[in-house]
């Protein structure tokens, strides 16, 4: 079922989530509304906070849904390395309508559980690393909005308040 996305404002997304502790048919669900959800966007991440779910669970799927094995889960991630730096373009489901220049590291060593609990390391590296530690974030409670600074952070603010305003947020 595909499940409307939270937006930058909604308390749910602004609070750290708890570890995932039972892999059951009901986290089986969510794992599946999340990459309908994620699917039907599109997108190419998105974590169980933005979905409502104050769980420390995120799916990844660079080719949104046109090579099986680029669809990831992550379930209760912890990040093992991470280096490098990269600045680009990045937007995010709960902040439709804008993008900004965001620095994140250019490589990202993840351990996580997959849906049947069993843990596995992944390394990423470009547009993966990227997307791992956008969607590690999440679970913090935290967007790209937050790790901008000045104006470009001011921008996407004075924006959302506009739309709010508006009754189109
Ligand atoms: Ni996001």
């Amino acid at each position: 079922m595909v499940r409307p996305i939270l937006k930058l404002g909604t308390p749910a997304l602004h609070c750290p989530a708890a570890a995932v502790a039972d892999f059951g048919g009901q986290t089986q669900q969510i794992i599946d509304d999340m990459i309908e959800t994620m699917h039907a966007a599109p997108g190419i991440g998105l974590a169980a906070p933005q979905v409502g779910e104050a769980l420390r669970l995120f799916v990844v799927d660079l080719s949104v849904g046109h090579k099986a094995s680029d669809l990831q889960i992550f379930i209760n991630p912890e990040i093992v390395e991470r280096d490098g730096m990269q600045l680009e373009e990045e937007g995010c489901l709960s902040v439709p309508g804008f993008v900004a220049t965001v620095l994140r590291p250019s490589r990202m060593v993840v351990r996580a559980a997959d849906r049947d609990g069993s843990l596995r390391t992944v390394e990423g590296t470009g547009l993966l690393a990227r997307a791992l530690q956008h969607e590690m974030d999440h679970l913090d409670g935290l967007l790209y909005v937050h790790r901008l600074r000045g104006l470009q952070r001011a921008s996407i603010e004075r924006g959302v308040r506009k739309l709010e305003h508006l009754g189109r947020w």
